[in-house]
This record gives structure tokens, sequence and C-alpha cells, in this order.
């Protein structure tokens, strides 16, 4: 347990909080590029705590500025992408991409020059899927080389959700391996041949057990984390029977990211993103190493579960997340369905807006909690000056490529080799460059 200061340090993201300013040293997932098509390619968006509108101008490019006309403060969102810019209903004032004020058409002429007028906007770039906006100070860094975005878009598909609560609790449950086993557990195991394109679904590398079953008849792992250069890699090793050993390895990726492995042929990296401190998006991109994403069949997986245009998750709180105690007892151990995002939204959504960290217990399996909660800390005491750590990420970004994630079953003997060979095998396979 820690004490309300440190919560509040560790988990309060708006201009000026310290956790915020680490964030925002960072692109951050702002929107789909999939809520920017059609003939009105302007969308609303809430980034730690700042009221913005992100549109496309006329040459398609994306621009993310103030919410509020710099005029007298409409709402932008319902402006009228036009002339190469977003102009506001209200007296016609024109912005571009950047913030500039191009035309005030109400305004006699000799009045003032309108292109004096700047309003707040943040550089934006789109990848694979998601538009990342950086609301940092001076120059935005580089995109490390990871998977996700080496891959070629046609063997990556974005989706995103909504969850009510604050982003840390969001992003800890993704860096909790020994959950798997108890929110995430399957009473009955479904045919891996049914697993496309939904998580823990296949068998391990080198097995043909399904996950769930290793998952569930062996819910007490080991789970070793070390620091990288990129955040943390955490291998969570189950101890089965017949001297084997399924070894899974998943990553944080500072600061609000994870990656882990879906399937044998596709990993997913997912941002967990603070739209204010008590709601935030989970933004994932899945990557494949084998063949084209079937964006189609992922696609309307996902739609049956959220509501658009905010991607609001069907089943939530105000539903009990469609609870069925009889589901409960004869196949799911949440009786709340089998799509697994469920599960984590309930168990992130039920600690309250923020958890209240003053009250918890951790345990010997929450050590990668605990490894980050550290990392944070200590780049928010580098950002105030107290530390000559530097910011994982913001320099040196060009050696970051992968990073390694795997889900494999070996003899117990030769985990260690059998995890590097099994991912390597992946990446060796793969149609597009994917060194690690
Ligand atoms: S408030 Fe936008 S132009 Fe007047
Ligand atoms: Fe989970």
């Amino acid at each position: 347990m820690i004490s309300q200061e440190q919560n509040d340090l560790i988990t309060r993201t708006g201009p000026g909080r310290p956790a915020g300013e680490v964030l925002r040293r960072y692109w951050m997932p702002a929107a789909l590029s999939d809520e920017l098509h059609g003939d009105r390619p302007v969308v609303p968006v809430t980034l730690l705590g700042e009221r913005l509108v992100l549109f496309r101008d006329a040459s398609g490019q994306p621009g993310l500025i103030a919410r509020h006309c710099p005029h007298r403060g409409a709402d932008l969102a319902f402006g009228r992408c036009e002339d190469g810019g977003l102009r506001c209903p209200f007296h016609g004032w024109l912005l571009d991409r950047t913030g500039r004020c191009l035309e005030q058409p109400g305004e006699p002429a000799g009045s003032g020059p309108a292109r004096q007028i700047r309003t707040t906007s943040y550089p934006v770039v789109e990848k694979n899927g998601i538009l990342f906006a950086y609301l940092g100070p001076g120059d935005p860094p580089g995109f490390p080389a990871l998977d996700c975005f080496r891959a070629p878009a046609t063997h990556v598909f974005a989706f995103k959700g909504l969850w009510e609560c604050n982003w840390l609790q969001a992003l800890e449950v993704g860096i909790d391996p020994a959950h798997a086993s108890f929110l995430h557990r399957f009473l009955v195991d479904e045919d891996p041949g049914d697993s496309y394109g939904r998580q823990f679904r296949d068998t391990s590398a080198g097995s043909t057990l399904p996950m769930t079953r290793v998952l569930r008849e062996y819910p007490c792992p080991e789970i070793r984390v070390e620091e990288t250069d990129y955040g943390l890699r955490l291998t969570t090793l189950r101890h089965m029977e017949d001297g084997l050993t399924h070894v899974r390895v998943t990553n944080q990726i500072f600061p609000c990211a994870i990656c882990i492995p879906m399937s044998r042929e596709m990993t997913i990296t997912q941002w967990h993103v603070p739209v204010d401190d008590e709601t935030c998006y989970w933004y994932s991109l899945f990557t494949s190493f084998d063949k084209p994403v079937n964006r189609e069949l992922m696609r309307e997986q996902r739609l049956k579960e959220h509501r658009l245009p905010d991607y609001a998750p069907v089943r939530n709180r105000s539903n009990d997340y469609g609870f069925d105690p009889h589901e409960q007892a004869t196949l799911t151990w949440t009786g709340m369905g089998l799509d697994i995002n469920v599960h984590d939204q309930w168990a992130v959504e039920g600690m309250g807006p923020i958890q209240d960290r003053t009250r918890e217990h951790l345990g010997r399996t929450d050590v990668g909690i605990i490894r980050y909660r550290r990392l944070l800390r200590t780049a928010i005491r580098f950002l105030a000056g107290e530390s000559d750590a530097s910011l994982p990420m913001v320099g040196g970004l060009d050696d970051i490529v992968g990073p390694a994630c795997t889900d494999v079953i070996a003899p117990t003997g030769t985990w260690q080799d059998a995890a590097l060979t099994a991912d390597r095998e992946r990446r060796a396979g793969c149609p597009w460059d994917a060194p690690v």
C-alpha cells in the first residue's frame, strides 16, 4: 500500500501534474484512423484532461487543436471542415491544423490581421491505424522501431475501447500475469482451431494444449521481471507436470503500453491512455507475423462488443457487465461472457474511478506492478530535476526493436532457449523484417 500523496502523484495526469508531465514526453494515441474517415473528418478528443478537436484538412493532413474557439470559446467539434482548416460555426473564424487563425470573415476590413491569433495545437503522426499526438514541450521524440510500427499496414489491425477508470489501474492489469489463471479462466476449452482474433484461445508454441487449459491448471506462476531499454520484460513460468514449463514473455513499454502474445500468429501492443483522471481508452495494435490480418473479421468481432462513436463497451457497469450466475457456475470464472476485455474492464472499473492504493495489499505476484511504479516515480523525479536517470525511450531509440513476446511450452531444463527460439523462428518466417 502507498500513501494518498503517492497515489495522487502516480495517477493524476492533467497539465502540470507530475505523472502527466511524464506522459506528455511521449507520443500518445489520440484516435483511430477509422474515426477520421468520411465526408467530415472531425472528432472531439479529450486527452490527458485537455479538451481538443482532431480533424483532417483538405490536403489530408491531421491537426489537433484546442476544442474551444479562440474567439469566444464555441465548441469546434461542431466546426465546418472547409477551406483548408476548421471553421467555427459561431462567427466563421477559420483555423488551420497548426492552430493559426486564417480568416475572421465577420470583422471589418482593417480591424487587425487574423493571422496573429494562434490557438493551442499539437503535432500528430499516423501509424498503422492510430493517430498519435505529442502534448509535451519542445520537439517530440521519434518512434521506436517496435514490431507494431515496422509491420506493413496489411499486417496490423487497430482498435480501441473506453474504460471508466484511471489509466494506471488499467495499465496495471496488463503487467499482472497471475490474474489470467483466474479472471480469464474458462471451465471448458474451445477448439483452438476457432481461435482467430481472440486472446488465449490458441495453443502455446511447442504444444497441443489450449492456453486456457494451461492457465486453468497451473494457477500459481513464478514471475521474473527485468528492466530493459523500453521498460520491463516479464517472464512468467508455470511449472507443469512431466518436466515441462509454460513460459510467457510479456512487456511493459514505458510509459503506458504493454506488448503481449495473443496467439502464435499475433501480438497485441496496447496503450492505456488517460482521457481524464477517471476515464481512459485502451488502444491496441494487433500485429501478425504470418498472414495479413483479417481486418473485417477482427473489426466485426470487436464491434459486436462496442458502441460507436465513442467505442464504449456494450457490457458495462450499468448492466452488470452481462453477469450470469449460471454461466459463472458452468462456463467462465466471471460469468461475464467470453470476451476477456470485459473481464479486465470489470476488474479495473470495480476498483472505483481511481483505485485507493492506501488500502491495497500487494503480493509476490504483483512484482511487475511494483517495478513499474518504481520506474514511473524515477521518471517523475527526473523531470523534477532530482534524479540523473534518463527517461526510457526518449533518447537512444535506435536500438529498440521487437520486443520479444512469446507463449511456449518447453522442457523445464531448456525453457530459456526454447522461449528465444520460438520467438526467433516466428520472426525468421515473417514476411516483413522483424528483428529482435
Ligand atoms: S466563437 Fe468561434 S468564431 Fe466566434
Ligand atoms: Fe486480463
